[in-house]
C-alpha cells in the first residue's frame, strides 16, 4: 500500500554556505525520497533556512544589510547550490515566515496552559557598549593560568585550565571589544524536567524503531533511570536585540530561541508549500500530516550532533501542543576529506560552489556518497583520489559501458530498431528483474553502499554476458543467423541497461533523464525493473552520457579551496588585535631552541582506550591512553571538535614527561599534541598506521 510521508533535511543556518559535509545530508535524503517515489509512495519533501539569530543578525550589520536582505540573498545562493546538485525539494522556504510565526506562537501557547512554560533569572555577559546580551561565544580573554591570550571563558585551549568566565583576565566582547558585564534577565523556559515529559520521552524513544539502536541509547543515557530526573528544563528565550520572532505577552523585549522555532520551520515550509499549490488546499493534508491519528508518517533526516534537538525537545513540543510526533529520526555521522575534519586551513572544506566551479560532476559525489552511506551514525570520508577511481570504475567502466558497446551495433545493424522477439525470458534479463525488490530495501533502509554494490554486481554481469555473447564477432559475420542473434545480444544488453538505470535513477536523477531521452522511453519508475522495452522499439542513437573524472579538475577542486582567503570569524569580530601579545608569540616562536632541548620532550604514541566529557567542564574530554606497558588519564581541552565515542582506539602523540598537573576533575598526566590556529577547529595529531602505543616520537 502507498505510504504518505512528510520528509525533511535539517535547515542549514543562512550565515554561512553549503559545504560537502551538509551535502552528504541533503544527499541521503534526496536519494531516499525519489527512491520512494519511484515506489509510487506519496512523498511531500520539505526544507528552509535556518534564519534566526545572534550570528545572522551580527553578520548582517558587519555586512551593512539588515537581517531580511541578508537571509534573502542567501535563500537564493542556497537554492542554487541545492538545484545543480539535483536535490529536489517539494518546498524550500524560510524559518522567518508568517507560517512559522503562527506556529511558534500557537505551539508556546500551549505549552504554556499545559503549564509547561516557566521563567527563571539567568546571568549573561552583557555587551554594555552594543547593548545586548551575549553568547558565551563571543566572549574572550587572557587564561587566568597560562596567560594565553582569546581564550573563551571556561578553559584555556592551550593549556586545558578550566575555570569561570569570571576569573578572564581582561575579558572581552568579541562583538564590539568592550568588556563585558555580568547581568540578570528573567528568561522562559520550556520544563522538560516535568514528569509528564519525561514520561512521553521514555516511551518515545525506546522500545521502538523510532531511533537506530545507537541514538536510542544515546537517549537511555540522557534520560537516566526513571525518576533520575536527569533533564533540565530549557531555556527558549533571548533577550532584546534578537533576530526572530518576539515571545507573546512578552512586548518584544524576548524572542524565542533559534532553536525553537528552527523545527517548527519544517511545518512552516510544508503549510507554505499546501498553499502554494492549488490542488494540495482543498485536501486534508494539514490536519493528515501535522495533527495526530492522520495515518501519515513525518521522518526527520539529521546529523548525528543534533539529536537532542530532535529526539528530545522536538517531540516534547510537539506532543504537549497537540501536533503530531515524528515517526523516525535517521541521524547520519559526519564528513571528512582524505582522513580529515574539514578545515578551511587545509583547503578541505569545501564549499558546494567550489565544487561546481572546479568542473567535477555534480552526479560523482552523488553517487560517491551512495556508495559510502549506510544506516548507522558512522563519518563517511570523501577520499579524492578513491572518489575519482570509483566513479571512473564503476559509472563509466562498467555501467556506461554497456550501453555504447551494444547501441552502435543496434544503429548500424538495425536502424535503432529492438529485436522483434521478446527478451523476457532471457536468464540475465530474468535474475536482474528478481533483483528488485532486494534494491528496493536497500533504499527504504538506506543502506545505500549495500545497493550500490548490489547494482555494480549486475553490471559486472552485463558485462560478463556481452563478452560471452562477442557481438563485435557476430557482426563480422553476414549469416542471417549471426544477424539474429546479435540483434538479441544488443537487444538484451540494452534491457540490462535499462533495468540498471532504473536502479541508478535515484542515485543520478540527470543522467538517468538522458538516458531515458537516448532510449526514447517516459520517466522511469521502480517497476519499470521488472519489465523489458516493447519488441520493435525504436531508441536514439547513441550519445556521450558520462565522461571518466580528469585528474585536472579534482586538482583544480584542491587549488581553489586553498586559494580561498582564510578569515576567521572570530578575527573579524574582534577590535584591534592586541598588540603586544602578537609580537610577543611570533618573537617566542622565533627564537631557536638546540637538538638537545627537542630531544628533552618525551614524545610518545598513546592509543585512547576510554574518552568522556567531564561534567562542569564545557571544553574538556578526559582521555585513558596506552602508552604501550603504562596507562595515563589526560584531560583535552577538545571537547568542541571531537565526540568522545569517535576518540577510541584512536592513536595520538603525548607528551609523557609533562608534570603532573591537578585540576579541578582529578590529575593530568600529560598531554596530547593538537594543532590549531586562527581558524576554528582543534586537530590531534595522528601518526600514520603502523605506528604502535609507547613509539617514541622523535
Ligand atoms: O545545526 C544546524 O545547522 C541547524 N541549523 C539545524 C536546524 S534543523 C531544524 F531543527 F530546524
Ligand atoms: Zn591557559
Amino acid at each position: 500500500m502507498a505510504k504518505r510521508i512528510l520528509v525533511t533535511s535539517a535547515l542549514p543556518y543562512a550565515n554561512g554556505s553549503i559545504h560537502l559535509g551538509h551535502l552528504v545530508e541533503y544527499i541521503q535524503t534526496d536519494i531516499w525520497v525519489r527512491a520512494q517515489k519511484m515506489l509510487g509512495h506519496e512523498v511531500h519533501y520539505v526544507c528552509a533556512d535556518d534564519t534566526h539569530g545572534t550570528p545572522v543578525m551580527l553578520k548582517a550589520e558587519q555586512e551593512n544589510l539588515s537581517p531580511e536582505q541578508l537571509i534573502e540573498r542567501v535563500h537564493k545562493e542556497h537554492s542554487q547550490d541545492f538545484y545543480d546538485f539535483g536535490i529536489q525539494f517539494d518546498n524550500y522556504y524560510s524559518t522567518n515566515s508568517p507560517e512559522n510565526r503562527q506556529l511558534c506562537e500557537e505551539i508556546f501557547n500551549s505549552l504554556s496552559d499545559a503549564g509547561l512554560i516557566d521563567e527563571k533569572e539567568v546571568e549573561q555577559f552583557y555587551d554594555p557598549l552594543k547593548q545586548m546580551f551575549l553568547p558565551d561565544r563571543y566572549v574572550k580573554g587572557t587564561c587566568p593560568k597560562c596567560k594565553t591570550p582569546d581564550q573563551y571563558g571556561d578553559s584555556c585551549e592551550a593549556c586545558g585550565a578550566t575555570y569561570c568566565p569570571t576569573d578572564l583576565i581582561e575579558p572581552y566582547s568579541t562583538v564590539s571589544g568592550a568588556k563585558p558585564d555580568r547581568k540578570t534577565s528573567t528568561h522562559l523556559f520550556f520544563k522538560l524536567s516535568d514528569a509528564r515529559c519525561e514520561h512521553f520521552l521514555r516511551e518515545f524513544t525506546q522500545n521502538t524503531d523510532r531511533l537506530q539502536p545507537e541514538a536510542a541509547n544515546k537517549m537511555k543515557e540522557w534520560l537516566g533511570e526513571a525518576g533520575e530526573a536527569k533533564l533540565s528544563d530549557w531555556d527558549i528565550s533571548r533577550d532584546a536585540p534578537y533576530f526572530g520572532f518576539p515571545i507573546p505577552g512578552t512586548s518584544e523585549t524576548k524572542f524565542f530561541y533559534v532553536w525553537l522555532d528552527a523545527p517548527v520551520g519544517y511545518f512552516g515550509s510544508f503549510l507554505n508549500y499546501l498553499a502554494n499549490h492549488e490542488s494540495l488546499k482543498t485536501a486534508t493534508l494539514t490536519q493528515d500530516f501535522l495533527r495526530p491519528g492522520g495515518n501519515t508518517e513525518l521522518i526527520h533526516f539529521i546529523g548525528k550532533d543534533i539529536l537532542y534537538f530532535h529526539a528530545l525537545f522536538w517531540p516534547a513540543m510537539l506532543e504537549f501542543s497537540k501536533f503530531r510526533t515524528p515517526t523516525k529520526i535517521f541521524a547520519h555521522g559526519f564528513l571528512t576529506v582524505d582522513g580529515q575534519k574539514m578545515s578551511k586551513s587545509r583547503g578541505t572544506f569545501i564549499t558546494a560552489r567550489s565544487y561546481l566551479e572546479s568542473g567535477l560532476e555534480p552526479e560523482s559525489l552523488r553517487y560517491y556518497y551512495a556508495a559510502k552511506l549506510n544506516d548507522s551514525m558512522e563519518d563517511i570520508d570523501l577520499n579524492l583520489s578513491d572518489f575519482m577511481a570509483r566513479v571512473n570504475s564503476d559509472l563509466v567502466g562498467k555501467y556506461i559501458n554497456i550501453a555504447s558497446r551494444s547501441a552502435n551495433f543496434l544503429a548500424k545493424k538495425f536502424d535503432g530498431k529492438l529485436s522483434d522477439i521478446s527478451v523476457t525470458n532471457n536468464e540475465v534479463v530474468c535474475y536482474f528483474f528478481e533483483c528488485s525488490e532486494n534494491i528496493a530495501d536497500a533504499f527504504e533502509a538506506r543502506q545505500y553502499s549495500k545497493g550500490i554494490r548490489e547494482i555494480m554486481a549486475l553490471a559486472d554481469r552485463a558485462n560478463t554476458y556481452i563478452d560471452t555473447q562477442k557481438p563485435w564477432e557476430l557482426a563480422k559475420s553476414e549469416s542471417d543467423l549471426n544477424l539474429k542473434k546479435l540483434h538479441e545480444v544488443c537487444s538484451v544488453a540494452i534491457n540490462l541497461f535499462k533495468i540498471l538505470t532504473v536502479y541508478l535513477k535515484p542515485v543520478l536523477p540527470t543522467l538517468a533523464a538522458d538516458v531515458e531521452q537516448f532510449l526514447a522511453i517516459d520517466a522511469l519508475q521502480w517497476s519499470d525493473s521488472k519489465r523489458c522495452l516493447p519488441t520493435k522499439h525504436v531508441i536514439n542513437s547513441y550519445q556521450h552520457l558520462m565522461g571518466r573524472i580528469d585528474p585536472k579538475l579534482i586538482d583544480k577542486l584542491i587549488t581553489l579551496n586553498n586559494q580561498k582567503p582564510i578569515k576567521s570569524k572570530t578575527q573579524s569580530n574582534r577590535p584591534k588585535p592586541k598588540k603586544m601579545a602578537t609580537e610577543k608569540t611570533i618573537a617566542e616562536n622565533t627564537t631557536d631552541i638546540t637538538i638537545d632541548a627537542f630531544n628533552k620532550i618525551d614524545l610518545r604514541i598513546g592509543k585512547i582506550i576510554e574518552a568522556e566529557n567531564v561534567e562542569g567542564a564545557d571544553k574538556l574530554v578526559r582521555l585513558k591512553i596506552d602508552l604501550g606497558g603504562e596507562q595515563r588519564q589526560v584531560f583535552a581541552g577538545i571537547k568542541s571538535a571531537y565526540n568522545p565515542e569517535d576518540l577510541k582506539e584512536k592513536l595520538v602523540v603525548v607528551v609523557a614527561n609533562l608534570k603532573a598537573r591537578k585540576m579541578r576533575f582529578g590529575e593530568s598526566q600529560g598531554m596530547v599534541l593538537a594543532a590549531s590556529g586562527e581558524e576554528s577547529g582543534i586537530f590531534l595529531i595522528s601518526p600514520e598506521s603502523g605506528a604502535a602505543p609507547g613509539m617514541q616520537v622523535k
